[in-house]
């Protein structure tokens, strides 16, 4: 089948190369042109694993191409997927204009029946609004089209196979022809026996929120769980452990440390909260969850405090700035806050991730209160305090005698409970970490 993408960001990029590879052809339209341009050349503008490689087969096979006009997009298939970016606006609600702009040039380029769907994260509703604001801006009244919903849920860093092998796919639909040209879509999905849940619109767009947030939920619990073993000696792990143990409570999503951040749960919570709300209903629980969440880097750095007395003119080594590990992405990662409190406080700060420093670059520029390395262990050179923001699996296995002799003071912050305490401690550090004693 032929489709277009419209957005190429990781949601896009991913969506494109993953339906290429299975066959259909496929348009990617992305405004920013030097995106385009790094694009049509196999470069991935984003780092995900094993995306560059599927981007690059989708070309030589001729199943994929890019542009930066929307008109194309549209003309060059039935199917146009909206992937575009739903940002956080100031009072926490889903910024939808990049949305809305897609479906009234959508509306404008229409020739002929069109399916759009939208598979960026949207508060419920929204495929009402995009449909009257297609009907709104569409020339000829007489064309026919669906809006339908299909929200992703890949996680960056295992993107491709999380598109490929999908727990669930979702598809929100009010008409049998939608729900036919979708199912087609994903059958070679599908026939491999990954599930596909037919719902009608406004259930699918509340499934992404209710899972994303359950997910930050689920985190920001165990983080209240770890605040108090903390206080009383008792091990989060174990009793995460101990509770995972428990079908109904699963395993996953049970680690503590710095909390959630990313292009999606942050500013998901915040939606769907102002959404709640907006309806009357409760939303306590997630508010006590983001509470809970946005406590984290600042009771990490006042354990650093209570461990080097002053932050003031300290070197502090920092291993990890992506949100998470095998990503570049640092939208609303911990690591922005960690380095905004240490220059706050005075600190020199010394910064290594594998992927991430381009993207801090431009947030914060290099000064002389920070620098970023390109090895980890220069990183940590002259260090009085050695912090894990991200787990990155390199940081796993580290060689701790050169560590101990590269740094000034053999002090290790770990928030991500990466090390096990005794092991670490044996070699000759101090160290901590969250909710473990
Ligand atoms: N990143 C994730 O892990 C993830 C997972 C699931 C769902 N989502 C949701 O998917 C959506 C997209 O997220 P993302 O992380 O891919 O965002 P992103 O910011 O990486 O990508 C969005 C892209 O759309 C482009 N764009 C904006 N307006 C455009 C237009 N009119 N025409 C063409 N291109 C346009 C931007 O230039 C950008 O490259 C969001 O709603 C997000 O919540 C993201």
């Amino acid at each position: 089948m032929k489709l277009t993408i419209i957005g190429g960001g990781y949601v896009g990029l991913v969506s494109a190369a993953c339906f290429s590879h299975i066959g259909h052809e496929v348009l990617v339209v992305e405004k920013v042109p030097e995106k385009v341009e790094l694009l049509r050349r196999g470069i991935s503008p984003i780092y995900e694993p094993g995306l560059e490689e599927l981007l690059k087969e989708g070309l030589s096979k001729g199943k994929l191409d890019f542009t930066s006009d929307i008109r194309e997009g549209v003309k060059f298939s039935d199917v146009i997927f909206i992937c575009v970016g739903t940002p956080s606006l100031p009072d926490g609600s889903a910024d939808m204009s990049y949305v809305e702009e897609v479906a009234r040039l959508t509306a404008k380029y229409m020739d002929r029946y069109k399916l759009i769907v939208n598979k960026s994260t949207v508060p419920v509703g929204t495929h009402k609004r995009v449909e009257r604001t297609i009907k709104l801006y569409l020339k000829d009244k007489n064309l026919e089209f669906d809006v339908a919903s299909n929200p992703e849920f890949l996680r960056e860093g295992h993107a491709v196979q999380d598109f490929l092998e999908p727990d669930r796919i979702v598809v929100g639909v009010s008409s049998e022809r939608a729900e036919k040209i979708l199912r087609e879509l994903y059958k070679p999905i599908t026939d491999k026996g990954y599930p596909l849940l037919i719902t009608n619109p406004p259930t699918a767009e509340i499934i992404k929120y209710a899972s994303n947030t359950f997910l930050a939920t689920k985190i920001s619990f165990i983080n209240m769980v770890a605040d108090l073993c903390e206080k009383v000696g008792a091990n989060v792990e174990e009793v995460a452990e101990g509770m995972g143990y428990d079908k109904r409570i699963g395993k996953e999503f049970l680690k503590a440390g710095l909390g959630w951040g990313g292009s999606c749960l942050p500013k998901d919570t915040k939606a769907f909260i102002k959404t709640l709300e907006e309806y009357g209903v409760n939303a306590g629980i997630l508010k006590g969850a983001l509470s809970v969440n946005e406590e984290r880097v600042s009771k990490f750095i006042q354990k650093l405090k209570d461990i080097l007395w002053v932050i003031k003119g300290k070197k502090v080594a920092i291993w990890g700035l992506s949100f998470k590990p095998n990503t570049d992405d640092i939208r609303e990662a911990p690591s922005i806050r960690v380095i905004q409190e240490l220059l706050r406080e005075g600190a020199v700060v010394r910064a290594y991730d594998p992927k991430a420093v381009p993207n801090m670059k431009k947030l914060f520029p290099e000064g002389e209160d920070l620098k970023y390395f390109s090895d980890k262990y220069e990183a940590a050179k002259g260090a009085e305090a050695l912090l894990i923001i991200t787990e990155w699996d390199e940081f796993k296995k580290v060689n701790f005698n050169k560590l101990k002799k590269l740094m000034e003071l053999p002090i290790i912050l770990d928030g991500r409970n990466i090390y096990n305490p005794e092991e670490v401690r044996k070699l000759g550090f101090e160290y901590y970490s969250v909710g473990r004693p």
